[in-house]
């Protein structure tokens, strides 16, 4: 495949992040190295809300959206990989019936995909590529009341307009410290963008 097929080209280096890429990261990877504890950020954010319903955009192996369904949530789990895809349903599998049927595993392309509107009381998103095009419909996807949890490296209070958002201070010992898979602690320094959506902004 030629670097001109593909949409998103990062600017430090020659590697895109395109569907083929995502397949193919998980068809080389292994089965168990995908199964992590979930991301710190939305365990912490999400313990604070009552379960309803969640949007995990971009969910990879499925560690949150399976916690999530864990605590009550009702997730709709959406990645760009249908490799992803099977190995978070296998994950999920390994769960009580309630919990695996409390997630719906979907496979859609974020840039693209039409979130419903004003749907889901928590949408989160975590290191996901092109952040810029998809967190205007990921925002538009929160209900009002709602909560969103974007983890990345990114400036995302920008693109939200701050008669409709009220950012939720994360406090200095929800700077977290997480185990990595050799067994050393790694502390996070993401930028971390939690939001209330209090009102459903212009029509
Ligand atoms: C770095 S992984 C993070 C996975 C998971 N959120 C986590 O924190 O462990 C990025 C994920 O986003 C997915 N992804 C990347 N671009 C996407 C897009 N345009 N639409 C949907 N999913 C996408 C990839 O397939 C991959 O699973």
């Amino acid at each position: 495949m030629t670097e001109h097929t593909h949409n998103h080209h990062h600017p430090d280096h020659d590697e895109v992040f395109d569907r083929d890429f995502w397949e193919n990261k998980y068809q080389t990877a292994h089965h168990a190295a995908l199964h992590h504890d979930p991301n710190p950020y939305v365990t912490t954010v999400a313990a604070g809300l009552t379960p309803g319903r969640a949007l995990d955009a971009g969910c990879g192996a499925g560690p949150e959206a399976i916690w999530l369904a864990r605590q009550g949530w009702e997730v709709t789990a959406v990645d760009i990989s249908s490799v992803a895809l099977d190995h978070a349903r296998a994950f999920a599998a390994r769960e009580p019936a309630e919990v695996a049927g409390r997630i719906t595993w979907q496979q859609a392309d974020l840039t693209t995909w039409a979130a419903p509107a004003g749907s889901y009381d928590l949408v989160c998103t975590n290191y996901v590529h092109a952040l810029d095009e998809i967190v205007p419909a990921l925002a538009a996807a929160v209900r009002p009341g709602g909560t969103l949890l974007v983890v990345d490296h990114f400036d995302i209070l920008a693109v939200l307009d701050p008669a409709e958002w009220r950012p939720i201070p994360l406090k200095a010992e929800q700077r977290v410290v997480m185990a990595t898979f050799d067994g050393s602690e790694k502390v996070l320094d993401d930028r971390v963008m939690a939001a209330v959506r209090v009102s459903a902004g212009a029509p």
